[in-house]
């Protein structure tokens, strides 16, 4: 088994060494977070994110994972360093690579030189080869593995990847790297670091794409009548088409699929490429946002000032606590903006930044007094929900129910009026 460093403890680091300490490896996390590596060194996982806590507990007894503050204890004798810090995106679209560009010096100095430097966060077109020039001097190998976690199942993604993408101009780096995930069934590609890096972002990019289509589609099967669950199902039933990522939606959110598609646009216009298909994909999510807009605002007559609206789901899908980018937070502001007073409860967000949305403790709190109920996340609790109790907290029962979830047919036969962005099912 390997010596492995883990530097960026957030989403994607936490998951992989404790991923990597469930196979077995010796796990060093390294963060420049205090209370993350006090934290994390409790058996306590700083993001919401199912399994990891008890997978990291069973770790520390084990002795299989640590974590420290002082990057020169966790590089040295490591025979692996994982990056795993933020890429964030700049005002232009670009990748912001100052969390990289620090990590990299803070590692410069202690790095041994057997040290396999593995990269995990995204990375735009031509970082692998810019990183290798840097550390000419140094022998260390370079490898590019970008990660495909999903927020609220990343654990699990972990654990079953559909492949292991290996990026490096070291033959050897990579098939060394690839030995970590002995013990994973996932088919392996050892490539180059531009082609790693263009399956990650195209790879992301292109399940935009699916997604903005399908809530195109489900448009055209509301304005004709027509029950969008089961043409997705149909569509699904076509293995080049695949029926995941076909549910339609309120338009996708996250710390993701909205940074890596417009750092995609502007990295391709720097090549003098369009990549138009993914821009129309970009504007089209921003319409699927405005359509809850505009739904919510003729169910409640044409006018939202001073309307009483309650929202169910503020993070960017259910199962996770992230805000980022979201849908549910963006179709709010818009609310907001048209003057109606918002309402709003999600299971996994306890806290707020935004003045003008009040946040309830219970579904039943945010429904008070509502005089429209919009559903934007999928949270199972959601969809249990009994339309009866619900109502006699309203003042007026009209449902928007923009993920589909609402299968009691009491929602449709004891509302006003009920949308459901996906037909009925
Ligand atoms: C995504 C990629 O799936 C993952 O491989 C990559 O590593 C990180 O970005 P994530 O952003 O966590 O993962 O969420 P994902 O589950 O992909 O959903 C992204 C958005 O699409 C969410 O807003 C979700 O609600 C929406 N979505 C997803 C739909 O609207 N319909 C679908 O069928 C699937």
């Amino acid at each position: 088994m390997a010596r492995i460093a883990v530097f960026g403890l957030g989403y994607v680091g936490c998951t992989t060494s404790i991923g990597f300490a469930e196979l077995g490896h010796s796990v060093i996390g390294c963060d420049i977070s205090d209370l993350k590596i006090q934290s994390l060194s409790r058996g306590i996982v700083p993001i919401f994110e199912h399994g990891l806590e008890d997978s990291l507990q069973k770790s520390l007894v084990s002795k299989g994972i640590e974590f420290t503050l002082e990057s020169g204890k966790a590089l040295k004798n490591a025979d692996f360093v994982f990056l795993c810090v933020p890429t964030p995106m700049n005002p232009d679209g670009s990748a912001d690579l100052h969390y990289l560009e620090s990590a990299l010096d803070e590692i410069q100095s202690d790095l041994e030189p057997e040290t396999i430097i593995v990269l995990k966060s995204t990375l735009p077109l031509g970082t692998g080869e810019n990183i290798r020039k840097r550390f000419q001097e140094f022998e260390n190998s370079i490898v590019y593995n970008p990660e495909f976690l999903r927020e609220g199942t990343a654990l699990s993604d972990f654990r079953n990847p559909d492949r292991i993408i290996l990026g490096s101009d070291s033959d050897n780096a990579a098939r060394q790297t690839s030995n970590l995930y002995k013990g994973i069934d996932a088919p392996v590609l050892i490539t180059g670091f531009g082609e790693a890096e263009l399956i990650k972002y195209a790879s992301n990019a292109f399940l935009a794409v699916k997604i903005s289509f399908i809530n195109e589609i489900s448009h055209l099967a509301l304005n004709t009548g027509i029950n969008i669950v089961e043409v997705a199902s149909g569509m699904g039933m076509d293995k080049r088409i695949g029926e995941k990522f076909l549910s339609p939606g309120p338009g996708w959110g996250g710390s993701c699929f909205p940074k890596d598609s417009r750092e995609l646009v502007t990295t391709a216009s720097k090549n003098n490429v369009e990549l138009r298909v993914l821009e129309a994909a970009i504007t089209a999510n921003e319409d699927a946002k405005n359509r809850v807009v505009e739904f919510a605002t003729q169910v409640l007559g044409g006018d939202l000032s001073n309307k009483k609206i309650t929202i169910l789901g503020l993070a960017f899908k259910a199962n996770t606590d992230d805000v980022r980018d979201s849908p549910a937070m963006a179709v709010a502001s818009k609310l907001i903006a048209e003057g109606a007073h918002l309402k709003a409860f999600d299971p996994a967000v306890k806290r707020l930044d935004s003045q003008d949305l009040e946040l309830a403790h219970s579904v039943k709190e945010a429904c008070k007094g509502a005089e429209l109920l919009i559903i934007m996340t999928e949270w199972l609790e959601f969809a249990e929900l009994e339309p009866k109790e619900i109502f006699l907290e309203m003042a007026s029962p009209n449902v928007i129910d923009t993920r589909n979830i609402l299968k009691n047919r009491d929602w449709e036969n004891l509302s006003s009026q009920f949308l459901s962005l996906g037909g009925r099912s």
